[in-house]
C-alpha cells in the first residue's frame, strides 16, 4: 500500500526492457546518437509541429534550465504558492537563472486564475527599482492533482503574451492532465499558449527522464549549452533516449497515466463511501483527504505509505475538524487494485 508518491513506483517494464535494447554495441555520446534523433522526430510528431527538445534526468534541471532559459536574471516568475519550483527545488530555478525571483501566488485547488496573474503583473514598480514579471509557470497537473482547462490554460496565457510574459508548464504529470482532458499533446500545450514543456515521464514509469520541449526552436538559442553548463548533458544520452523512445512508442505514457489516474479515481470513491471526501476533486492520480487519526493509525500500522499535506494548503472553505491529518495519497502506473481494496478496508475499520 504505498501511496507515497509515484516516484516510488519501479520502472515500467517496457521503459526497463528499452534500456536493455540499448544496451549493445557502440553509439556516439552527448545525444549524437540515432535514438536520440528518433525521439526528437517523435515529439515533432506528437506536437504536430517542429520542436526543439533538450532531454535531462531531472524534473527539477528541467524546470530550473527551462525557465532560466526563458527569463533575463532580473525577470521574475509567477508561479503558484504550492509549485513544485517554489517548494522543492532548493532554489534551483533561482540558481540557474542567476539569480531571478520566483513571485508565488495563491490559488484554489492548485491553480492560477487570471485576476491573481494581472494582479502581480500590474503591482510591481518597474524597472530598473523591481524584477521585471517575465515568466507565467503553470504546473499540470497540478500539486493538488487538478487538471486546468485548455481553455483555462488559453486565457491565462493570453494574458501572460500580454504582458510579454513566455508560459512555461510544469508537465512532470503531464500525461496524466492530457488523460483528464482527452485532448491532443499540441492542443494542451503550443495551441493554447504554452511556449515550454517540462515533460516528465520519470514520475510515470521512466527511470530518469525529461524533455524540455520548446515549441518555438528559435526560442532554444543558446540551450544546448544551458544544459551542459547546468551539467545535464549526459554522455551516454542514449539510455535517457531509450527510455523517451519506449515512454512513446504505442503511447504506452497515456496507457501508463490511464492506470495511474483510474486507480485514483477508485481510491477516491471508496474513500467517499467510508466518509472521506477528499477536498479537491480528483483529476490526475493524486487524491487529498483528511484523516481521523486513529484512522491513519490503523493505516501506518498496517504499513500504509503516504505523506501528510500541510494544514495551510487546504482550501479556504475547508473546516479541518479537530486532530484530522490532512494526507495525500499518489497512485500511479503499478497501483494495484488489491492495495487500494485494502487501503479502503482500513478506513473502514474491517
Ligand atoms: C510537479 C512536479 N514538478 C517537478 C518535479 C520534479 O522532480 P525531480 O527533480 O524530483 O525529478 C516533481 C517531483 O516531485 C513534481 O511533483
Amino acid at each position: 500500500m504505498n501511496f507515497a508518491s509515484d516516484n516510488a513506483a519501479a520502472i515500467a517494464p517496457p521503459i526497463l526492457a528499452a534500456i536493455a535494447r540499448a544496451n549493445a554495441g557502440f553509439a556516439l555520446g552527448y545525444g549524437n546518437d540515432d535514438l536520440t534523433k528518433t525521439v526528437e522526430r517523435r515529439l515533432c510528431e506528437l506536437f504536430e509541429r517542429e520542436v526543439a527538445v533538450f532531454l535531462v534526468a531531472t524534473g527539477t534541471a528541467a524546470n530550473a534550465l527551462a525557465i532560466a532559459h526563458l527569463t533575463l536574471p532580473w525577470g521574475a516568475v509567477l508561479c503558484h504558492a504550492d509549485s513544485h519550483i517554489a517548494t522543492d527545488e532548493a532554489g534551483a530555478p533561482e540558481f540557474f537563472g542567476g539569480g531571478l525571483k520566483l513571485i508565488d501566488l495563491p490559488g484554489e485547488a492548485g491553480k492560477l486564475a487570471p485576476a491573481t496573474i494581472a494582479a502581480a503583473i500590474a503591482g510591481g514598480r518597474g524597472a530598473p527599482h523591481a524584477v521585471l514579471p517575465s515568466v507565467l509557470s503553470l504546473t499540470q497537473a497540478t500539486e493538488a492533482g487538478t487538471v486546468y482547462s485548455n481553455d483555462a490554460v488559453r486565457e491565462l496565457s493570453a494574458l501572460a503574451h500580454r504582458h510579454g510574459l513566455a508560459v512555461h508548464m510544469d508537465g512532470a504529470r503531464f500525461g496524466n492532465a492530457l488523460v483528464h482532458l482527452g485532448c491532443t499533446a499540441a492542443e494542451a500545450t503550443w495551441k493554447a499558449g504554452v511556449d515550454v514543456l517540462s515533460f516528465g515521464a520519470t514520475k510515470a514509469g521512466a527511470l530518469a527522464a525529461e524533455a524540455v520541449v520548446f515549441f518555438d526552436p528559435k526560442r532554444a538559442d543558446g540551450m544546448a549549452s544551458r544544459r551542459k553548463r547546468g551539467g545535464h548533458l549526459l554522455s551516454k544520452h542514449r539510455f535517457l533516449a531509450a527510455q523517451f523512445d519506449a515512454y512513446l512508442h504505442d503511447d504506452l505514457w497515456l496507457a501508463l497515466a490511464r492506470h495511474a489516474n483510474a486507480a485514483a479515481a477508485d481510491l477516491a470513491r471508496r474513500l467517499d463511501v467510508a466518509g472521506l471526501t477528499p477536498f479537491w476533486p480528483v483529476e490526475a492520480n493524486e487524491v487529498f483527504v483528511a484523516l481521523p487519526p486513529d484512522v491513519d493509525d490503523r493505516l501506518k500500522a498496517a504499513g500504509a505509505k503516504y505523506y501528510l499535506w500541510p494544514a495551510e494548503a487546504l482550501p479556504a472553505s475547508y473546516v479541518l475538524k479537530a486532530g484530522h491529518r490532512p494526507v495525500r495519497l499518489v497512485t500511479s502506473f503499478a497501483t494495484a487494485t488489491e492495495d487500494i481494496e485494502r487501503f479502503a478496508a482500513l478506513v473502514s475499520g474491517a
